[in-house]
């Protein structure tokens, strides 16, 4: 597979299209992300019930269509939904509201009743029409990715998973125990969702220490640390323009081994298989 993610930040959306009053901001946020260097937009048609997704539509209307090409989109279809049809269904409704003709990396938000089979063949119909780039999984622990490589096998699929986003963060890294070898084994993206752990790590007392002595700040401190992993990418939300740009440069910042060796004491590393940490 020729895909590939072209930047290690991108901007969540969740909790973006739930209050009327907020929508202006928020697309105004999207926009502004857009205009200062976000290649990547993190949304899923369950997002303020496909509202979210809307708001990107009406971002990318702003910031012109030419940027369109410029930008990677993720989205996700609702495991309610990823039957064969429903999914190509649920992922013509997801590009009609972003009105952005084809989805970067579209992926199944995570397991349901429906078999891996049926949902990789809609991912596969969708690629064959052009409606996405790539595909990928979310929220798959060990097992559960294996089953899904071993369903992708049986079907010979062309098309490979290039990514499963699960939720990775200082306070949430019971997923380097096994989940991250076995990706890194299959060459799949990490995508880390909450990497501020929902904005719980910018207060945390000794991480705000941590980023003082390095002249960062703490949101900074804790996307830099994610991306220590080469094969990950961090999709913080905001929609606070000075704090976009703030986790936007965490790309730029790199972690000496005496600073990643400090958080490794106020945030044990696994030392044995917990369960996945989902939201
Ligand atoms: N696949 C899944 O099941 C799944 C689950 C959860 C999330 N996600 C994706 O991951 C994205 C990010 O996760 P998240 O939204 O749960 O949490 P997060 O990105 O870890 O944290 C977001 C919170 O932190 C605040 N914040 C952002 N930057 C900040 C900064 N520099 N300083 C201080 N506060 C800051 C935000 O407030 P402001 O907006 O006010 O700045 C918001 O309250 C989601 O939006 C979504 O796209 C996926």
């Amino acid at each position: 597979m020729t895909f590939s993610f072209q930047s290690r930040i991108g901007l969540g959306t969740w909790q973006m299209g739930e209050v009327a009053r907020s929508e202006a901001e928020e697309i105004k946020a999207i926009e502004a992300a857009i205009q200062m260097g976000y290649r990547l937009i993190d949304t899923a048609e369950m997002y303020a019930s496909g509202n979210a997704e809307s708001l990107i539509g009406k971002a990318l209307k702003i910031a012109g269509h030419s940027k369109r090409d410029q930008l990677q989109i993720v989205s996700k279809v609702l495991p309610s939904n990823a039957s064969t049809k429903g999914t190509v269904a649920a992922c013509e409704a997801s590009i009609k509201r972003m009105s952005c003709d084809y989805i970067d990396c579209y992926l199944l938000h995570w397991q349901g009743s429906y078999s891996y089979e049926a949902t990789i063949e809609g991912f596969l119909k969708l690629h064959e029409r052009g409606l996405i780039r790539s595909y990928g999984i979310s929220n798959f622990d060990t097992l559960d990715l294996q089953k899904w490589i071993a369903a992708e096998n049986r079907i010979g699929a062309h098309e490979r998973t290039v990514c499963n986003q699960v939720y990775y963060a200082l306070n949430a890294r019971g997923i380097e125990y096994d989940l991250i070898p076995l990706m890194q084994k299959q060459t799949m993206q990490l995508m880390a969702y909450s990497p501020l752990g929902t904005g719980d790590l910018v207060n945390h007392p000794d991480l705000k220490l941590i980023a003082n002595t390095l002249g960062i700040t703490p949101a900074q401190l804790a996307l830099a640390w994610i991306l220590r992993q080469p094969n990950a990418i961090a999709i913080p939300k905001s929609v606070n323009v000075k704090r976009l740009e703030e986790n936007l440069v965490a790309s730029h910042i790199q972690l000496d081994l005496k600073t990643l060796e400090s958080l490794d004491k106020i945030f044990l590393p696994p030392t044995q298989k917990s369960p996945l940490m989902v939201i």
